[in-house]
């Protein structure tokens, strides 16, 4: 009834952790993994050398259960990648092609699944600036790796036809949204509040235009869907699985409030199922009309 299946994946539940929100640290991920048993964790976004992020402050809380963050992509680089007890979706990035190909051979050993972030608006050269390869970064990526990968796109006009190349590069599914790029400006000073002055904006205020864009992608190209972008509630989680997702990574309601939301996430949904008497598989797409 709960199960659901990700590019051949077979997940328990369809609840992960997105990109960038647990903490790379090894011991508290396997502890993260224990307790609250995600079907994944997704990494931070690795690249093949570390870099740093940017000065604090990199994030910021912009209204109710909303924020602004400007990380960058800090990381310590692929090769500190560790065994963490759990599934790892394993996040990568990078400024170029090569650097990219590199870091997913790199990545694939302790991956289950290979997720190309080409959607960071943080850091410059990175992210949302190598989109427009896209078809010819996953061509080649999925040439040296042979576990899925997945595209991760972030919510602007042009999504539906980035999805078109990322799929037709051969991408196994998409990861649907990141961040979108916001400003916050301190009144004061008349400068902007955080030191890399744009941050992604994240948390309840962006749900809707995740549900928008599952829900146009699904339309126009039926892919698998990893759905992520202000999920707070059961019901929020719900609305991105009608409209084509079929696993859901939460991201900023960890942060806002705790771990325990993704077993109390998880247990609405379940009910929801038990009580209309209908499987999960039932509910993807439901929403989409073709
Ligand atoms: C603090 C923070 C760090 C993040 N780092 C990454 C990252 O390294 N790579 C990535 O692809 N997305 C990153 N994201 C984006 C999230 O994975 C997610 O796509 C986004 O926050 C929308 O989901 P949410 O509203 O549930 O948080 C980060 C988000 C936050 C809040």
């Amino acid at each position: 009834m709960y199960s659901t299946k990700l590019a051949g994946l077979e997940l328990e539940d369809p609840f992960l952790i997105a990109s960038g929100i647990v903490p790379d640290v090894p011991e508290f991920m396997e502890s993260i993994c224990k307790q609250y048993r995600p079907s994944a964790i997704t990494t931070k976004t690795f690249t093949l050398n570390p870099l740093n992020p940017h000065h604090s402050p990199t994030f910021i809380k912009i209204g109710e259960g909303c924020y602004m963050n400007a990380i960058g992509l800090g990381n310590p680089g692929i090769g500190e990648l560790r065994e963490v007890g759990c599934r790892l979706f394993v996040s990568i990035g990078g400024s170029s092609k090569e650097e990219i190909i590199e870091t997913a051979i790199r990545a694939e050993n302790l991956a289950s699944l290979i997720e190309i972030n080409v959607s960071s608006p943080n850091r410059r050269n990175y992210g949302a600036d190598v989109s427009s390869s896209v078809r010819e970064i996953v061509k080649d990526v999925k040439s040296v790796v042979s576990k899925p990968v997945f595209v991760k796109l972030g919510p602007w006009d042009n999504v539906v036809e980035l999805s078109g190349k990322a799929l037709d590069g051969g991408a196994d599914g998409l990861t649907l949204i990141n961040t979108i790029k916001g400003m916050k400006i301190d009144v004061e000073t008349g400068k902007p509040i955080l030191s890399y002055g744009t941050g992604g904006i994240s948390g309840r205020c962006i749900h809707p235009i995740a549900v928008r864009i599952i829900h146009d992608v699904y339309r126009e190209y039926a892919p698998e869907i990893i759905g992520v972008g202000g999920v707070f509630s059961a019901d929020d989680a719900l609305e991105l699985m009608e409209v084509g997702a079929k696993a859901i990574g939460l991201g900023t309601v960890l942060i806002d409030q705790g771990y325990q939301s993704l077993t109390s996430i998880r247990e609405q949904v379940k009910s929801f199922l038990e009580e209309k008497g209908i499987n999960l598989s039932s509910v993807i797409g439901s929403g989409v009309k073709k």
